[in-house]
């Protein structure tokens, strides 16, 4: 795992940024695997400003699966992640919506979405690059401490912990759904490049336990010391820990 120390958080959007566009330069048709929550936000809006000022590639051949998605909310709800992901990055970019994946809370028989996806997401190649933030208290996408190390897509009930922290998406964290639908941590490891952002002092505890614990379920980010090719781009705030 490569640590990259760095002295803000436009620091690390923009290097993520350059990571992003470098993927897609090399392979135009590369499969981007997308997080969603505040920390990649810069990371989105510097892709929107360079593309916007024409020194973007291009992207209309990429394609497009998130990490996870919540259950049981409305169809087109502002909190969702497939909402949230057209509005932060794709619609902006525009990426159209049938090049943009995501777990589908919707269907029928929700025990096997988490298998058709994976599907989905085996017959496009696999994904080239995996953004990633971290949990306050460890998880990767919505893998609670305690997930299976080599997890597929499945169903989750969030932690408390992290339906507090998410609160601020909803009117309040009584309103945040229980259930998900999230990649699984072996599903995040076949990724290609994993390419996780930490910033802000709430991310201290948990990067530096994903860092230099010892891997463990217990921490969910752990994981990433499996993987060949991980890189973390890290602000001084988060770095407080390592
Ligand atoms: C959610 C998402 C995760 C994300 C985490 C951290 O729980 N499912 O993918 O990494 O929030 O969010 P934030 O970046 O807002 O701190």
């Amino acid at each position: 795992m490569e640590v990259v120390p760095l002295e803000s958080d436009t620091e690390v959007a923009t290097l993520a940024a350059d990571t992003i566009e470098a993927a897609v330069r090399t392979r135009p048709d590369a499969v981007l695997g997308l997080a969603t929550g505040s920390t990649p936000l810069l990371t989105y809006r510097e892709l929107i400003r360079r593309h916007h000022a024409g020194t973007g590639p291009s992207y209309a051949r990429v394609w497009c699966f998130t990490l996870d998605e919540y259950v049981g909310l409305p169809p087109g709800h502002p909190g969702s992640y497939r909402a949230t992901i057209a509005r932060e990055l794709t619609d902006p970019l525009g990426i159209p919506a049938e090049r943009v994946r995501g777990p589908d809370p919707t269907e029928a028989h929700l025990a096997s979405a988490g298998e058709r996806y994976e599907a989905e997401l085996k017959a496009a190649g696999g994904v080239e690059v995996q953004l990633l933030g971290i949990g306050s208290d460890g998880h990767l996408a919505f893998n609670e401490p305690g997930s299976s190390l080599g997890s597929l897509t499945r169903i989750k009930t969030l932690a408390e912990q992290t339906r507090q922290d998410n609160a601020r998406f909803f009117g309040s964290s009584d309103e945040v759904p229980r259930h998900v639908l999230t990649q699984g941590l072996g599903t995040i490891l076949r990724a290609r490049h994993l390419l996780l952002l930490a910033t802000g002092p709430g991310k201290a505890h948990a990067l530096a336990a994903a860092v230099e614990g010892p891997l463990s379920a217990t921490c969910p980010a752990s994981v990433l010391q499996l993987h060949p090719h991980a890189t973390v781009l890290v602000d001084p705030a988060a770095a407080q820990g390592l």
